[in-house]
């Protein structure tokens, strides 16, 4: 555990964010790409949640200190909460007749696979790898409102609720794995090797799901629709570019997640949660 930074606290919060079938399908905007790609990632996050809490349950008896284990039954309520609510998303996606069943089945095939040919120290260097990415999309998306501009009331409110607690829960993985790596080389070097597994593998993945929704909505064959999203995603707002320096630092051999303070800018967004 990194003793001098700010630690958040991790707070359990049971929201019911009421996402029925008036959810309009193209939810964030009327844009069918911005919408889907938030739609790819939702559907993979109840059973990679599941799989985070396995991943880092397997070496929970780790943490001695305290507050470790307490922020370990915190994060595992927190996860638990976001399959919840995902899943009701997911759940009305499906209604709407996306191919949903078909990610689910995909994502899980993944998973099963990843649990059945690797030792675990590295599902919970792959787990610490994927906190990592969410907790910087978690970031840039609490600090750009453009991202979520024109959302649905529902889907706008869950997915800042998904980002702050992401954010308040992004050093509890990477610390249970730093203590169960044998030594610091290799706590590095598997992290290395797993987030360079990762990246491949995730993109790849959430830009074939991304592609099935597109194709249900008859929009995979229309250039301007490409064009508009991957200046959305790489230019302005960006928030695939503006993940890279982030993302870049997890190879430096003295990264901790909590190196980025994103204390003020959860501060201002419990308050509007709040009301
Ligand atoms: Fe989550
Ligand atoms: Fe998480």
């Amino acid at each position: 555990m990194t003793e001098n930074t700010d630690r958040q606290q991790i707070v359990h919060r049971d929201i019911d964010f009421g996402i029925d079938d008036t959810l309009p399908k193209h939810w964030l905007d009327n844009c069918p790409h911005r919408t889907h790609f938030l739609n790819a990632l939702s559907i993979t996050f109840p059973e990679g949640e599941r799989f985070f809490i396995r991943s880092v349950h397997r070496f929970a008896h780790k943490a001695e200190d305290s507050q470790l284990k307490a922020d370990v039954k915190a994060f595992t309520q927190q996860e638990a909460m976001h399959g919840r609510e995902h899943q009701n998303l997911n759940d009305v996606l499906e209604r709407q007749g996306y191919p949903v069943q078909r990610v689910e089945a995909s994502a899980t095939r993944d998973l099963r696979r990843l649990e059945k040919y690797t030792p675990p120290l590295f599902r919970l260097a792959v787990t610490a790898c994927l906190e990592h990415y969410t907790a910087l999309l978690a970031e840039v998306l609490l600090k750009d409102d453009s991202l979520l501009k024109n959302a649905e009331p529902r889907m706008q409110k869950m997915w800042q609720w998904h980002a702050i607690e992401e954010s308040e829960h992004k050093a509890v993985a990477y610390d249970i794995y730093q203590l169960a790596a044998k030594s610091k080389w290799q706590a590095w070097w598997v992290r290395c090797f797993a987030m360079f597994h990762v990246t491949l593998r995730f993109f790849f993945k959430i830009l074939t799901f991304y592609i099935w929704f597109l194709k249900e909505d008859k929009q995979l064959w229309k250039p301007k629709g490409w064009l508009v999203a991957w200046w959305f995603l790489f230019g302005k707002p960006g928030p695939l570019r503006k993940i890279i320096p982030g993302y870049l630092a997890w190879y430096k051999p003295g990264f901790h997640p909590l190196n980025r303070d994103t204390s003020n800018l959860l501060a201002r967004y419990l308050e509007e949660l709040a009301n």
